[in-house]
């Protein structure tokens, strides 16, 4: 019986070398799917130091991708926090698009704030998974995140008891200000200049100091005016809650009328790119999907889309402000008909608009891009990008270096400045990835110098013949 024993003993061992095994490969599967996609991503509300320790554990997960950094304080002096995404955090890179996301504007507007906490914490852990297209995106983007704009507000919101929440307690700032009605209007000024002429973008150029002393803007606002104008953001979103919808300018209206379409000269554009988060989220796009409340006027939504204007009018919004005094081109996403849903459906608001968010980015690499350089080659900046037939040019950043967004189709793209000679190409552009077109401008000096130099050359030749 000895060998029997023995063989007991044998199958035994082996019995314990496969339960090891088993138990070992259980455990990897475990570690396999906590570092899965949603690993790490928390479906539950992140009051302040909840929002910091979040962004601080996505930093310390992926140091060599972000950074944090703050653009000022809120009105009770927390901190207005943004984590950004690049290749090289904290430099623009020459002919690197910017993008940026902001949530929270509206205090008690909560979902957008989890979802962008939410895509802080994936894109990092995709781009250490070696996910081809989020390394694409991440080395080719510098990507700001900011989760919540109106911190104050949210801490009002979040501190009511109970699961359900007032529908308005925590939309202002601390001073009471809706932070969507406070940007300089722009639109009251370029629906003057539509039509009595004048300058179709940056209308808030040389007006850097009235702002700092205007007394009426919160730090909110001000801090974020800073922003839009110290980096060349190409396209943006601002994420709002209380109802299911992209919206793109112009949000206020030309004739003060409550509801009226308002076309700006990107119309076209602004659709496709609403569309382009609207069509990923099932909800969003769902043709058959009832409003959000029994008595709520949809009657401009298509697609998932509507203009702002078209929908109701909102003057001195961000979304327009960014439009008319920059080179970017913001969108206003309404992601849930609660502004405050219970907790337990925040990985829904996820599942529902994961692809959207990162897809959305992925619109800022579309259109004509490039640089503008004079005949040496030396960046030329602040030139100016017209396109014939729409009335809204885009200046070069530093680098000489622009991104102009459009739809599918051909165009006549031209590049200016002050004391050169425009040039104009004909361009070909695809629905994606943004075709490059650079362009070489001759100084008038230049060309001036040049003209000297040819008739100097004629005289020399003509007393030379004629011999006089
Ligand atoms: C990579 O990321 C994209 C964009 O979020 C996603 O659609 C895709 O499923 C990811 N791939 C894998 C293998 O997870
Ligand atoms: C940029 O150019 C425009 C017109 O070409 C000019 O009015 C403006 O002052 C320039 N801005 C800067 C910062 O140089
Ligand atoms: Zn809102």
């Amino acid at each position: 019986y000895a060998g029997v024993g023995g063989s007991c003993a044998l199958l035994r061992h082996k019995m314990k070398q496969s339960f090891w095994v088993l138990l070992f490969g259980s455990a990897l599967i475990v570690l396999a799917s906590a570092a899965g996609s949603d690993a790490g991503i928390s479906f539950e509300y992140h009051r302040y130091e909840e929002l910091r320790k979040a962004l601080l554990s996505v930093w310390l997960q992926c140091p060599t991708i972000t950074r944090i950094y703050t653009i000022g304080e809120s009105f009770e002096r927390r901190e207005l926090l943004v984590l950004e995404m690049s290749d090289n955090p904290g430099t623009h890179e020459p002919g690197e698009p910017e993008f940026k996301y902001i949530a929270n504007m509206h205090g008690n507007e909560a979902v957008g704030r989890e979802l962008l906490i939410n895509l802080a914490q994936y894109l990092c852990n995709q781009y250490q998974q070696e996910n081809e297209t989020i390394i694409d995106l991440i080395h080719n983007t510098r990507i700001h995140i900011m989760p919540s704009m109106n911190p104050d507000g949210f801490e009002k919101a979040a501190s009511q008891p109970g699961e359900i929440k007032d529908w308005f307690v925590g939309r202002s700032n601390a001073q009471g200000v809706d932070l969507n009605r406070n940007f300089p209007d722009l639109d009251r000024i370029i629906y003057i200049n539509e039509r009595e002429g004048g300058a179709n973008n940056h209308l808030l150029q040389n007006m850097k100091k009235a702002v700092d002393e205007n007394t009426k803007l919160a730090p909110e606002t001000k801090a974020v005016i800073h922003w839009i104008m110290d980096i060349p953001f190409v396209l943006s979103a601002n994420l709002h809650g209380g109802d299911v919808v992209a919206n793109y300018p112009y949000d206020e209206t030309r004739t003060g009328s409550t509801h009226e379409y308002s076309a700006s000269p990107d119309d076209e554009m602004f659709k496709s790119l609403a569309r382009a988060f609207s069509m990923y989220n099932p909800v969003m796009s769902d043709p058959h999907r009832p409003p959000c409340r029994k008595n709520d006027d949809d009657s401009s939504f298509k697609d998932g889309i509507t203009n702002g204007g078209a929908w109701y009018s909102v003057p001195g919004g961000m979304q327009d402000f960014n439009y008319l005094s920059s080179n970017c081109f913001e969108i206003t996403l309404e992601l849930s008909c609660d502004k405050f849903p219970n907790e337990d459906t925040l990985k829904t608001y996820w599942q529902q608009n994961r692809d959207s968010l990162v897809n959305y980015i992925e619109q800022v690499h579309r259109g004509v891009k490039g640089f503008v350089r004079d005949l040496q080659g030396n960046p030329i900046s602040n030139a100016t990008i017209s396109v014939e037939g729409i009335d809204h040019d885009i200046t070069t950043a530093k680098d000489g270096d622009y991104w102009r967004l459009l739809a599918p189709g051909n165009y006549k793209v031209a590049a200016s400045a002050p004391g050169y000679l425009t040039v104009i190409k004909k361009v070909a552009v695809p629905y994606s990835p943004a075709t490059r077109v650079d362009f070489e401008l001759e100084s008038l000096m230049e060309r001036k110098e040049e003209e000297r130099e040819e008739l100097m050359d004629w005289w020399k030749m003509m007393s030379e013949t004629l011999n006089f």
